[in-house]
């Protein structure tokens, strides 16, 4: 028998720049409060338990995308229709456009270019020696590679990083950090609202692809301007920060650096702790259907609810010592991705990026050491780095 509690809730702020910069203990104290808490300020409740969270994301039905993944109705009302806030049937449309060339045997074809440019990046800071691992590699491989898979020119191409991170930060509220970068924002605007025509992009990329769809009747026109919007902005600010994330334990952990340098093959396994445990997307939001019970507490239909995928990924009664980078651990269930029907789209092109980078980067380099303070972003949904200042020096030669 369920016992419906009552309403659990708090005042605090899990927006608020200390929550952001150190959200573990207080997301330990919501999940052991109640495996549902409604936060008073902005009116949604909180998953934090890892199966609950997995199991909201596998059930569209009861927690819909379609009536906002974001906190806000502004933004909620400029990604309508968008591949992230629709529920299947229309969802599974718009992701079936770019199915072939997100599939293994589409990604097969980037390696040998990606390999190409991955050792070109990390070639040149290597002969710089000293440099910032977040401005140097971590904000721009990324950038590049999704920027040229869609085919955009190289005009302009420095909004985007700045622009899709701010993006993410409208997923919360109108409050400092997204008010501090709503320059970026405009400018990342301007640039995808310069992008409305086929003619402007590169033959050959997805974004042609998009294009092809619409021509064929298979979306409308602004479907495919919202899905390329989408996978531009969704497949650039994640991964920065995931790479970022792996830089900074690199020049923090030279035990973790040097047990990939003496097996390589480590690769894939420390992208995925780093990816469970650094967990670089905080959480989107969904709507609740109808009135559903999580662990004893009714959350009643219509409310808003955040899937907090950093907090499902640090849940004890899943990963033994989260809080612990474990190499050893290779946590392939973990959450960073989401699940169910919305599950990342983009999650074997980021683990390509991963390990490819990693290659070039144990090809070239001997030592990383960290050369000052590494700095956190505050933004409240993309768990993000400002600057790891590192010295490297090269493999013999
Ligand atoms: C480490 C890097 C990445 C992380 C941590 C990440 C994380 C996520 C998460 C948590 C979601 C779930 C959204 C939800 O449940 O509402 C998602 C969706 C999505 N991701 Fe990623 N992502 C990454 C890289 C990428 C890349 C490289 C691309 C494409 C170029 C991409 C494209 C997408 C798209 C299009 C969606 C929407 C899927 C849908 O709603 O059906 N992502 N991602």
């Amino acid at each position: 028998m369920v016992v419906s509690v009552a309403r659990p809730e708090t005042d605090a702020d899990p927006f608020a720049a200390d929550w952001v910069a150190d959200p573990f203990p207080r997301l330990a104290e919501i999940r052991e409060q109640a495996a549902a808490v409604y936060f008073t300020k902005w009116d949604f409740y909180m998953l934090t338990r890892y199966e609950d969270v997995r199991e909201a994301a596998a059930d569209w039905q009861t927690y819909t995308s379609a009536e906002g993944v974001a906190l806000t109705p502004e933004i909620n009302y400029a990604i309508d229709g968008s591949v992230l806030s629709l529920d299947p049937p229309e969802h599974t449309a718009l992701r079936e456009v770019l199915g072939p060339q997100l599939a293994p045997r589409g990604l097969g074809k980037l390696r040998a270019e990606m390999a190409d440019y991955a050792h070109e990046l990390v070639a040149a800071q290597v002969a710089a020696g000293e440099f910032d691992a977040v401005h140097a590699i971590a904000r721009v491989f990324p950038i590049n590679v999704v920027a040229d898979l869609l085919g955009l020119p190289q005009e302009g191409r420095e909004s985007l990083q700045p622009g899709a991170d701010a993006m993410f930060a409208a997923f919360g509220p109108w409050g400092g950090y997204l008010i501090a970068h709503i320059e970026e924002m405009a400018a990342y605007q301007e640039y995808l609202n310069g992008m409305d025509d086929r003619e402007k992009f590169l033959p050959g990329g997805w974004a042609e692809a998009i294009m092809d769809a619409v021509d064929a009747g298979k979306i409308t026109e602004l479907q495919g301007l919202r899905l390329i919007n989408g996978y531009l902005t969704a497949g650039m600010d994640t991964t920065v920060n995931a790479i970022g994330a792996m830089l900074r334990l690199f020049a923090e952990r030279p035990d973790t650096w040097k047990a990939l340098k003496k097996d390589p093959a480590l690769a894939p396994q420390i992208f995925e702790e780093t990816l469970r445990w650094h967990s670089p997307i905080v959480g989107f939001f969904r709507v609740a259907t109808r009135d559903v019970e999580v662990g004893g507490v009714t959350i009643p239909r219509g409310s808003k609810v955040m899937l907090n995928f950093t907090a499902a990924n640090h849940d004890p009664a899943k990963y033994e010592n989260p809080e612990e980078f474990r190499i050893d651990r290779n946590p392939l269930d973990h959450l960073a991705f989401g699940y169910g029907a919305h599950s990342c789209a983009g999650q074997g092109l980021a683990r390509m990026e991963a390990t490819t980078l990693l290659k070039a980067l144990t090809e070239q380099i001997d030592t990383i050491e960290l050369l000052g303070e590494p700095e956190a972003s505050l933004n409240p949904i993309v768990r993000g780095l400002e600057s790891v200042p590192v010295r490297v020096t090269p493999v013999a030669a």
